[in-house]
């Protein structure tokens, strides 16, 4: 198993699910795919985490973002916390769970840091693009659970890089004012981002997000 790098293709599986057994590539189709992995069921911040993931899909559907989670533990382990998750968090889980009982996606993806913890999987996070190329990787200890804010910021990021010659400032949020590509000359990015070009120094150029 090597580690995986941003740009590298996100491996294909089958495996069984929540919903059934299902292929990662034919779940995805031409959408993105954001696969993430929690450390086991029935466990607090997990709770919180797949039951806050369930209230974003809207805004993930609206992305064009299919999500997958994975855990070690078995489908019928999942059913019966889903059912948790359902009540305590108040939504209703909207998306396949891996039970990777037997660790072959964890392994796929490195997903359990041994020196962390020999047999549970970490928090990781891939989101893979409609090429099925890897677009980013975050990796969270146990005791810490994620921001799901952050992944649609950075969704957002990705969606709007991969599309204008643009990248995205510190702390930058859908809307707000993008920074020009250094590999265009600011002549050159006038005629190309007709809202207009701030240029601060010849390689710290603003401009207005270009979709907006
Ligand atoms: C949790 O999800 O709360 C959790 C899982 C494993 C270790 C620590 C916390």
């Amino acid at each position: 198993m090597a580690t995986l790098r941003l740009g590298d293709t996100a491996p294909d599986f089958t495996a069984v699910t929540s919903e059934g057994t299902l292929n990662f590539y034919e779940y995805l189709g031409d959408s993105w795919g954001i696969l993430f992995s929690h450390p086991a069921d029935f466990t607090p911040v997990c709770t919180t985490e797949l039951g806050t993931a369930a209230k974003f899909k809207d805004e993930f559907d609206k992305r064009n973002v299919k999500m997958m989670a994975l855990s070690v533990d078995g489908a019928a382990s999942h059913m019966e916390w889903i059912k948790d998750i359902n009540e305590t968090q108040n939504t209703k889980v909207n998306f396949p769970i891996v039970a990777d009982v037997e660790r072959k996606v964890s392994d796929l993806y490195d997903m359990i840091h041994p020196n962390a913890d020999d047999t549970l999987t970490v928090r990781s996070v891939f989101i893979v693009g409609p090429d099925k190329k890897i677009k980013l990787t975050l990796t969270y200890p146990a005791s810490t659970g994620r921001n799901f804010y952050e992944l649609l910021r950075v969704v957002d990021s990705l969606q709007l890089t991969a599309n204008h010659k643009v990248a995205t400032p510190a702390n930058w949020k859908n809307g707000e004012k993008v920074v020009v590509s250094p590999s265009i000359p600011t002549e050159e990015a006038k005629g190309i981002f007709t809202k207009g070009v701030e240029e601060i120094k010849p390689y710290l150029r603003l401009t207005p997000d270009p979709t907006t």
